[in-house]
């Protein structure tokens, strides 16, 4: 049994219910199968500790994090406590840039037991690959107070080195699935920006001629999401287009309530990131009723990255028979809670 050590942050809200449950289903998979085991080491880094400290992380709390193989966080965000570009920039921003996570890679496909919002759509299997550390996420800007003239800038940086690794990223991944890439533009608006990205695209696309490729504006590419999804297979995008489609994408598989994520870092000297779709959901945070799936398939995708897909398929058919049993919570239709969804799905792991 090979251990990992695991850095737990269940953030704010809806976080600190869902990410304990996908632990107990993780310690099961362990008992049950071997393989990995997580040695969870927990922070209670969140909109709470901000309140207390006035600071959303300690000082050295990247270098606390960076022991550990990955991170597993649930979600950020307690407006009522403190602003959210405050405690995102403060810890889950910050973790992604700091420890450079340049990558997002957010699936959405069809699984067994969820009724699309579409109806009856024909079979759909997404990967969106979002840039994770630059683009309209930069701190680059500023805010001219001038009474009625006030102006604000924000700038979008893309470079070269960013936005080719974030494409080569994507090409890769297609080679090893149907051999698709679509990117995600907006170069009939946006005049400095996406030219370039097109140019990338176009130059990275010459290394891999086996690889089909298209170019949608994300406005269209947004319409397709809805009308024709098993037309796409890998998909491209800048970080903020990448988060977009990442919340469309789920929407489409069923709730947002569903959807994984894995922050990944490449270089190999930091750890990834792993967390769901999904945010803190103040409106339903409480009750109990939060759907743990998206935090679930969460952790078969950090088992996915640490060599165990074979765990991660028990995990995924585990989510996927529980569902087809009629147990899931109200976001897809369902009257079970966020326990009993896990158990569901605990107990046929053990079977
Ligand atoms: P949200 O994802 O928290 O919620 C949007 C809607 O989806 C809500 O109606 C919510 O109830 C529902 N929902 C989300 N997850 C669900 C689940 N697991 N089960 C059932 N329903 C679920 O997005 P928001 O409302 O825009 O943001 C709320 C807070 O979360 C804000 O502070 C925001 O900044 C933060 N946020 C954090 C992350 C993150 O940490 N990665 C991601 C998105 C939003
Ligand atoms: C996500 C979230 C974050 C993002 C927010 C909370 C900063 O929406 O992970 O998708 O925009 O990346
Ligand atoms: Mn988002």
């Amino acid at each position: 049994m090979k251990n990992i050590q695991l850095a737990v942050i269940p953030g704010d809200g809806i976080g600190k219910e869902v990410v304990p449950e996908a632990l107990r289903v993780l310690d099961t998979l362990s008992e049950v199968h071997g393989g990995l085991k997580f040695d969870a080491i927990h922070y209670p880094w969140s909109s709470d500790y901000y309140a207390e400290h006035g600071e959303m992380m300690p000082k050295d709390g990247l270098d606390q994090l960076r022991q550990s193989d990955a991170i597993f966080l649930g979600a950020i965000g307690d407006p009522s406590i403190v602003a959210d570009h405050i405690s995102l920039n403060g810890l889950l921003l910050k973790i992604r840039r700091e420890f450079e996570q340049v990558i997002n890679v957010r699936p959405a496909k069809q699984i067994k037991g969820i009724v699309s919002p579409l109806g009856n759509p024909r079979d759909f299997d997404i990967m969106i690959v979002r840039e994770n550390s630059e683009g309209e996420y930069s701190s680059s800007g500023g805010r001219v107070h001038n009474g009625e003239d006030e102006i604000v800038i924000q700038n979008a940086v893309f470079t070269k080195k960013g936005v080719s690794r974030v494409m080569e990223y994507a090409f890769q991944l297609a080679e090893q699935r149907s051999g698709h890439v679509t990117s995600a533009t907006k170069s009939n608006g946006i005049v400095h920006s996406m030219p370039f990205w097109d140019e990338v695209f176009s130059e990275v696309s010459e290394k891999h001629s086996n690889i089909p490729t298209n170019s949608e504006h994300i406005d269209a590419l947004s319409a397709f999401f809805v009308t024709k999804p098993h037309t796409l297979d890998v998909v491209v995008a800048s970080n903020l287009f990448g988060d977009i489609l990442s919340d469309l994408g789920a929407a489409i598989m069923g709730s947002i309530g569903i959807a994984p994520a894995g922050n990944i870092n490449l270089n190999g000297k930091y750890p990834s990131m792993f967390e769901p779709v999904h945010g803190s959901a103040p409106d339903i945070y409480g009750k109990g009723i939060a759907n743990p799936i998206g935090q679930i398939w969460t952790a078969k995708m950090m088992l996915d990255h640490f060599g165990e897909p074979e765990m991660g398929n028990v995990l995924l058919e585990a989510i996927e028979s529980s569902l087809e049993a009629g147990i899931k919570t109200a976001d897809i239709g369902g009257h079970s809670n966020t326990k009993e969804v896990t158990d569901a799905i605990i107990a046929r792991i053990k079977k």
